[in-house]
């Protein structure tokens, strides 16, 4: 009884637009999907810094190269706000990475894609980030107050992610034979796992019905979805890039970009931990994790000797 009173007056408060904070009652459905989501959305960026920083020794040039090593720095940065965020939740950092090192808990299907050529990380800026953008515009204003305040941080260094990627986009595009081809080739290969970070369609994503009763997600994956092709193709219009759809028109009635299948066997098959890098993905993780161990150690010690010499 007790608790469905609770209930009645959680949903109250989700009707009214009101922000969930972490000590206020939630139920345990609310909180599980939270922790699985912010968790996942954590080691997505940390996971996200591996195909990047892959180049950071390659830029063409000191100031892209000040660029790339600036954003993979602030995707640390975002994993760090999600961790914490999720934390608010009764869950425990390490167990979180635990569960990322075992493969027990998911990170996104993207970035088990490989990085071949210079292009790809102004492809990865242009579409890989604005996608996430699109995403997390809408999660921004989701009902848990740490998540949606952390989305709008991390929104705000997403766009300045856009915008350097879109710009060596433009930079190729405009220049010598070899290099439209190889941004051209690069946008082929990146375009339809684009799509598919977004998640499955609306009819195949089992999450999403609780996910928008408890106003976590306030727009659907199909909606998203349809609302980056929209705003992405006029910027490959501008630039002179195609996309490698054949179905793609416009829908003057729908006002909207209709798009090809999605081969949602190819996003299975990476989610399952198939794809192209996920073994090199994880194997590069797991190193990171050992190789700052002492680091870890030592903060640890610091902090517990700065606590004996305080309370003493
Ligand atoms: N990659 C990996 N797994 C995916 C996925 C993807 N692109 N899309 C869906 N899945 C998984 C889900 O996690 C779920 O698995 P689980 O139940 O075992 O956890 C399953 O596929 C079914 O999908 P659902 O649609 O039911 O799942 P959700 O309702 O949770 O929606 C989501 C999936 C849209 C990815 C949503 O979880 C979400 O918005 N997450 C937060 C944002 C996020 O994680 N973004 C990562 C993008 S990368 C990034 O931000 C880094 C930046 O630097 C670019």
């Amino acid at each position: 009884m007790e608790d469905e009173k609770k209930l009645a007056e959680f949903q109250t408060r989700l009707k009214n637009g009101e922000s969930i904070e972490p000590k206020d009652w939630m139920p345990e459905r609310y909180r599980k999907q939270l922790v699985r989501m912010i968790s996942q959305h954590a080691h997505s960026e940390i996971v996200g810094m591996l195909p990047e920083g892959n180049w950071i020794t390659r830029a063409p040039n000191l100031r892209r190269k000040m660029a790339l090593l600036a954003k993979v720095q602030d995707e640390a940065g975002h994993g760090l706000y999600l961790y914490s965020a999720a934390e608010t939740l009764g869950v425990d950092r390490e167990s979180m990475i635990n569960d990322l090192l075992s493969g027990k808990a998911k990170y996104s299907s993207i970035f088990n894609y490989p990085t071949l050529t210079w292009a790809d990380i102004g492809v990865i800026g242009w579409l890989v980030d604005g996608a996430a953008i699109v995403n997390q515009t809408m999660l921004a204003k989701s009902s848990y107050g740490p998540y949606s305040r952390a989305n709008l941080r991390i929104c705000r260094e997403e766009n300045f992610h856009k915008k350097q990627g879109y710009e060596i986009v433009a930079t190729l595009a405009n220049g010598t034979d070899a290099q439209r081809k190889m941004i051209q080739e690069s946008v082929n290969r990146w375009w339809w796992p684009s799509l598919m970070m977004f998640g499955p369609t609306d009819k195949d994503s089992p999450n999403s019905a609780e996910l928008t009763k408890w106003k976590v997600k306030i727009h659907s994956n199909d909606d998203l979805r349809q609302r980056f092709v929209d705003l992405t193709v006029p910027q490959a219009k501008a630039v002179n890039i195609t996309f490698p759809d054949p179905d793609l028109k416009f829908n003057e009635e729908t006002g909207h970009w209709e798009f090809g299948e999605i081969d949602w066997n190819e996003f299975y098959r990476v989610i399952k931990g198939y794809g192209p890098m996920n073994r090199e993905r994880m194997n590069a993780r797991k190193k990171a994790h050992e190789d700052g161990r002492w680091v870890r150690e030592a903060a640890e010690a610091y902090a517990k000797k700065k606590k004996v010499l305080h309370e003493n």
